[in-house]
């Protein structure tokens, strides 16, 4: 699963770097004669635009925040419609509906990402965006989304916020479409305790979000931060010098993160192939997924729920399906939808063909701490209990 599993003396390094090399300046502007030269946000931003090959990365205080600047970034105004899908965090609908924008959520399929037949349906004259979300790890099915994209010219956002270090066609998911967000909160695959990111090609976008999260300041090289030139207001979105100082160390850690991911999601997924009980979820480009999660289903829900019952009393844990189904499901945000009109009276029953899906799955996550012979044991473990049912 997660970088915070991995938190250590790398962290820790960077950390006392700050005080011991740079006076412990924690802004991430100014301060020149104290902060020896180093800019962490920056070297951050750096350094996760090379790894990830794009031309920008703006770090901010969130995702949710990433997500509402970029949406801005990308001409949303209120009262137009942005397509998301039904099986998400809260947070993509929150920002969406912060921005007085209208949210038209969709059914996922198989992938439990957006559904492109749903998309393509839900698609009018007031659409200015589109937001997929790469759910616990894997990616949407992007070329058949882009392509439907494309023919009705409306850009996508791409929200990788769960699938950061997944690929899709060789390229970093996130950085497929016209900008992606990413979040680095305590539980996502590297985390800056709160965090995230804008990244994308685009200069002008970048620029927007760039002034925008910084009380519109345009960094001027050639003026002091104080006579800072600024042509749109915004707000203070901006990452701390010990938020990126941790986000280097974890950076470094990406690759590492991943590769134990996919060698635990395997063996897990080895044993349990030999289950003819359950259904896996289909993965957009098996080679490459995040594979932090692995999700399955049952034909119904009472033999979902049967199983459940047996797995948990085990000791064994899921990771948002079930357990913190409600902030992932807009079928039961029951608080989300009183200024919506379209969804106000019909938020428990919009998305029947997803919550049919979610009633009857089992997301299981993997730990980058586990062995994979320990997940072989799970495996075997989790096959007595199927074979119970
Ligand atoms: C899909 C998705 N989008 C957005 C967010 C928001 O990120 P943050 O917690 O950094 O605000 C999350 C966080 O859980 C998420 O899972």
């Amino acid at each position: 699963m997660p970088g915070f599993e991995l938190i250590g003396n790398e962290e820790r390094a960077e950390l006392n770097e700050i005080f011991d090399q740079s006076n412990g300046v924690l802004f991430a502007h100014g301060f020149i004669p104290q902060r020896n030269g180093r800019y962490r946000v920056r070297e951050f931003e750096k350094s996760f635009s090379e790894k990830f090959k794009c031309s920008h990365v703006q770090a901010t205080t969130s995702g949710t925040i990433a997500q509402y600047i970029a949406m801005l970034a990308m001409g949303v105004k209120a009262g137009d419609e942005v397509i998301t899908q039904s099986f998400t965090f809260v947070a993509t609908v929150e920002a969406i509906i912060a921005i007085g924008a209208v949210p038209v959520i969709v059914d996922i399929d198989d992938t439990y990402n957006m559904d492109p037949v749903a998309l393509e349906n839900a698609i009018t004259q007031k659409t200015k965006l589109i937001i997929p979300v790469h759910m616990l790890g894997n990616t949407a099915d992007m070329e058949y989304i882009q392509g439907i994209a494309r023919r009705f010219k409306i850009p996508v956002l791409e929200d990788g916020c769960e699938a950061l270090g997944a690929k899709y066609r060789g390229k970093y998911s996130g950085t497929l479409a016209d900008a992606g967000i990413f979040s680095l909160d305590f539980a996502k695959t590297i985390t800056t305790g709160e965090g995230g990111l804008i990244v994308s090609n685009n200069a002008e976008i970048h620029k927007f979000c760039r002034e925008f999260h910084d009380h519109g300041h345009e960094s001027n090289p050639a003026l002091p931060r104080g006579r800072d030139t600024r042509t749109i207001p915004g707000l203070n979105f901006r990452m701390t010098e010990m938020q990126a100082a941790v986000g280097l160390a974890q950076l470094r850690k990406l690759d590492t993160i991943v590769a134990i991911n996919r060698r635990n999601k395997q063996a897990l997924k080895e044993v349990l192939k030999r289950s003819d009980k359950i259904k896996f979820r289909r993965i957009t480009d098996d080679h490459d997924e995040l594979a932090d999660t692995l999700i399955f289903n049952f034909e119904n829900d009472k033999l979902c729920n049967n199983f459940l019952k047996k797995y948990l009393v085990a000791g064994f844990l899921t990771k948002n399906v079930p357990d913190a189904i409600d902030w992932h499901f807009a079928g039961t945000w029951n608080h989300m939808f009183k200024n919506v009109p379209s969804y106000r009276d019909s938020w428990d029953t919009a998305w029947s063909k997803s919550a049919q899906l979610l009633n009857r799955s089992v997301a299981i996550p993997i730990f980058v701490k586990d062995s994979a012979e320990k997940m072989q044991e799970r495996g075997e473990a989790i096959m007595r209990i199927l074979a119970t049912l």
